[in-house]
């Protein structure tokens, strides 16, 4: 319960169904910046138009500066104000040229929104609202201009200077200054302006798009950076070519250019011509960055490109069509990065990060639609239900039409939509068109909230030759939303026979779309085994009453691998929740599973190392009423150091068979390396004597970061000398690559020990740790915060170091900051104590004077 009284303020919110279109467009603007780090100018010429017949004034958004001058069609005016920060400019015609100029401070810009210094270097980043503190205008992306932007900076400091489009012009200037000229033919939303000055270097190459485009392709960084560029390059040049055979989409302007930044409020960012990345998503070689590191780098940076059609080229008329974008540009870059390796093992990583960060936040009290009804701060709206299940939500409109028919959807999409800002409607309506399929009630997924949980009950009729399953859907009460309709679920499914291993009935899809539904199966002569919602074709709960040996059964023979995995997953959960719930473990059907897993030397290592994991503490909270830290914590240790026992041949076994000669980065080479010390962890768990010093010659004879990074994690979990070792060498060896000591953070935070609180306590004051980089802030809150007994611990002192760093935090960052809170509003999960303990560091937060309304809004609602 929030006390009114003390509340910030009454919150502004913004409501989807009061969408109206713009006053006023703006075909064209002009931007002349004098750009210095602690004052620069900005002059700005906007040609504005009436966009009906209406009386009211032009209002160009601010973020609380003042107009140095204001001029209508060359004369200086002051007939203007200033409102809700927005500069507001009474205007008599229909058409008109309207001047600004403003001074801002990029070196004290700590909220990384806007222009801004990084490194010495100045950028910006503008969606969704950064624009706005750059200088005045209408903020809002159903309104797109062409840009023409001129630079002028000293050019010692910042020798390169980019924008937007193509490079036009550049020459000296007087007093050691010089001058670049940028310019954009396609009209955007002010969210995808960029410009970068800095002194940096390049690794171009060209590619030439299928109609015979020579583009330039360039990736900007620290001259010390360069040769950690190659991969990130490579992987644009992939996607380029990718984009251009599966969606027939290609590159349209002359120059393509992605700047490293280290400052930077998430991953990267899709500006016309100038992705603007985190340098976490471009960095890469093999001393430095984990496999996971290069396939992280190589779906970023195929994410960004791919904005260019699928958000640049038709981009939102709102933010609440967020997830046109986002949801179609993840559901992009899973595609492609299924292409590049195994596609099984990527939907495996896909679903497994889905169901850590989308599916507790669609059951708690932050959850909203993928295309949301209101919000208070739209940056709060970056989330995983607008990306991670609005990619899902497209997979889905892909797996009822096929292929082609989609295909056809996404063509008629692009053509008709080219140049505007278009809504999430538009896009199912291209699909519907393109493939003559009614998707009405399918648009449910757009609006309503909530996973839905889906029941599967299958029964061999006695004496028969029949199988009946009977399906049924609940969705689930969320925030707003008490009332929920049945929604259409593809669902692929299969059953085999369990005697003789055969199939039974082939894979079909089925669409449920009502409450439930039964199914009829003839000639199943033996007893069936339902393989359900195979590759994850719904992304919805599934509870079925199958039992361990089914499970079991399905782990060694389905033929989904993504299905097999689950089987896995399923029979470890229900051991690892019954373990935590009673006290009472049985891990023989477990430990069986795994071993024959092991055993089967068809397997892809790959997929061996993700079969084998053990569910999350998280994961396995999830499955719970109520979430017991210590109860989970000890059920999975318990499994492990008996899986870690009674598999200690075979984990040798193939420990030894993944060591590899040298470091190659290939699918193949990427697998052993994962099996490899997925295969040390339970070596370690069983208690092997040995197991400090094999991880400890693991970690020194690393030629690669993976094997070092997932050597150290190991020996952070336990408690031998090699860990102060490990720990030591680690820092020392990489105190000055940024990027590398975040991992030596995150590792310590994540750790397993017992003291993992106090330690985390201590890293906060450590002199590399700061929380004006957000890397650095994440690689410590965020890890920690998802250490589920850790935060957790039943002191509440979990609780308050959180809000303390996140109190800070707002100061600086607010919109990072916000980001962070989640965790905290978990607390109907758990039982009173923890619970009560949570609620009042979220009162606490939600009482701080000069709170941001980015973390206003997370907090109220979490408390709500
Ligand atoms: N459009 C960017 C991307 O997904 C991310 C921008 C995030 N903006 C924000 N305010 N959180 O590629
Ligand atoms: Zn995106």
């Amino acid at each position: 319960m929030l006390d009114i009284q003390t509340a910030t303020a009454i919150p502004h919110v913004t409501r989807r169904e009061d969408y109206t279109p713009p006053d006023w467009q703006v075909p064209e603007i002009a931007l002349d910046f004098s750009l210095d780090a602690a004052a620069t100018l900005v002059r700005a010429t906007l040609h504005v138009v009436r966009d009906s017949a209406h009386d009211r004034p032009l209002v160009l958004d601010g973020g609380g500066q003042t107009p140095l001058s204001v001029k209508v069609d060359g004369v200086a005016v002051n007939d203007w104000r200033i409102e809700n920060d927005a500069l507001v400019v009474p205007l008599s015609g229909t058409d008109h040229v309207v001047e600004t100029e403003v001074e801002i401070a990029p070196d004290r810009n700590t909220q990384l929104m806007g222009l801004y210094a990084s490194g010495g270097n100045l950028c910006t980043q503008c969606e969704a609202e950064g624009f706005r503190r750059i200088t005045f205008f209408p903020d809002r992306p159903d309104v797109l201009s062409i840009y023409k932007v001129r630079m002028t900076a000293d050019k010692k400091r910042y020798p390169v200077l980019l924008a937007n489009g193509d490079p036009v012009a550049q020459g000296d200037a007087p007093d050691g200054r010089h001058w670049a000229e940028w310019h954009d033919p396609y009209p955007k939303p002010c969210y995808l302006f960029a410009l970068v000055a800095g002194d940096l270097v390049a690794n171009t190459t060209t590619f030439t798009t299928r109609s015979g485009r020579e583009v330039s392709l360039g990736i900007w960084v620290r001259a010390a950076d360069l040769p950690k560029t190659a991969h990130a390059l490579a992987a644009l040049q992939t996607s380029m070519t990718w984009d251009e055979q599966v969606y027939g989409r290609e590159y349209d302007l002359d120059v393509f250019n992605i700047v490293a930044v280290d400052d930077f409020n998430f991953g990267a960012m899709e500006n016309k011509g100038l992705n603007i990345f985190n340098s976490r998503y471009i960095l890469a070689d093999a001393d430095t960055a984990t496999d996971y590191d290069f396939d992280a780098i190589a779906a970023v940076v195929a994410h960004e490109y791919f904005h260019n059609w699928s958000g640049n080229r038709v981009t939102c008329r709102d933010w609440f069509q967020l997830s046109l974008k986002e949801g179609f540009t993840v559901f992009r870059d899973q595609g492609f990065s299924a292409d590049q390796g195994s596609a099984a093992v990527k939907r495996i990583e896909d679903v497994r990060g889905l169901r850590a960060a989308q599916f507790p936040e669609d059951a708690g009290p932050l959850a909203h639609p993928i295309r949301p009804d209101e919000y208070q701060e739209i940056s709060n709206f970056y989330t995983a239900t607008i990306y991670n299940k609005g990619a899902e939500v497209i997979r889905m409109i892909a797996t009822i039409l096929g292929p082609e028919r989609f295909r056809a959807g996404s063509d008629l999409y692009f053509d008709r939509f080219d140049g505007t800002a278009a809504t999430c409607e538009d896009f199912v309506a291209s699909m519907e068109e393109a493939s003559g399929e009614d998707l009405s009630q399918f648009r449910l997924w757009y609006s309503q909230a909530g996973t839905p949980r889906l029941t599967a009950t299958l029964r061999q009729d006695a004496g028969g030759s029949r199988a009946t399953l009977t399906l049924s859907q609940r969705v689930p009460v969320t925030p707003g939303q008490p009332v929920k309709q049945p929604m259409v679920l593809p669902i692929k499914l299969k059953l085999f026979g369990a005697d003789t291993a055969t199939t039974l009935a082939p894979e079909r899809l089925v669409l449920l779309d009502g409450p439930s539904e039964q199914l009829v199966f003839d000639g199943v002569t033996e007893r069936p085994i339902l393989s359900i919602n195979r590759g994850f074709s719904a992304p919805v709960v599934v509870e079925t009453d199958r039992s361990a040996d089914d499970l079991a059964f399905l782990s060694a023979h389905d033929d989904d691998p993504f299905a097999r995995y689950e089987a896995m997953q399923q029979l470890m959960l229900d051991t690892l929740v019954q373990a935590a719930a009673t006290g009472q473990a049985d891990h023989k059907a477990v430990i069986a599973a795994v071993a024959h897993t092991l055993d089967d030397a068809a397997l892809d290592p790959a997929f061996v190392a993700e079969a084998v994991l053990l569910p999350s503490d998280n994961f396995i909270g999830d499955q719970m009423a109520l979430v017991d830290p210590e109860a989970i914590f000890r059920a999975r240790e318990a499994l492990r150091r008996d899986l870690g026992k009674a598999l200690d041949v075979r984990w040798r076994a193939a420990y030894a068979s993944t060591q590899a000669d040298a470091f190659v980065y290939s699918p193949a080479a990427k697998g052993l390396r994962r099996l490899k010390t997925v295969a040390l962890g339970y070596i370690a768990a069983s208690g092997a004597c040995d197991a400090a010093a094999l991880a400890f010659k693991q970690f020194e004879a690393a030629d690669n970061m993976t094997d070092r990074q997932g050597a150290l994690g190991v020996l952070v979990a336990g408690d031998s000398a090699e860990r102060v070792a490990a720990l030591d060498i680690f820092y020392n060896r990489y105190s000055d690559n940024a990027l590398v000591l975040d991992k030596w953070f995150q590792t310590q935070a994540l750790s397993p020990r017992d003291d993992t609180l106090e330690q985390v306590q201590t890293l906060s004051r450590h002199r590399d740790f700061t929380l004006a980089n957000p890397n650095r802030a994440r690689a410590l809150i965020s890890a920690f915060a998802v250490n589920q007994r850790a935060f957790n611990a039943a002191s509440g002192e979990g609780y308050r170091f959180v809000a303390d760093q996140l109190i800070a935090l707002d100061k600086l960052n607010p919109q990072t900051a916000a980001k962070l809170l989640p965790p905290l509003g978990r607390w109907r999960r758990f039982a009173e104590e923890r619970a009560t303990r949570m609620r009042a560091e979220l009162e606490r937060i939600v009482a701080t004077p000069g709170l941001s309304k980015d973390m206003f809004e997370q907090a109220s609602k979490s408390l709500g």
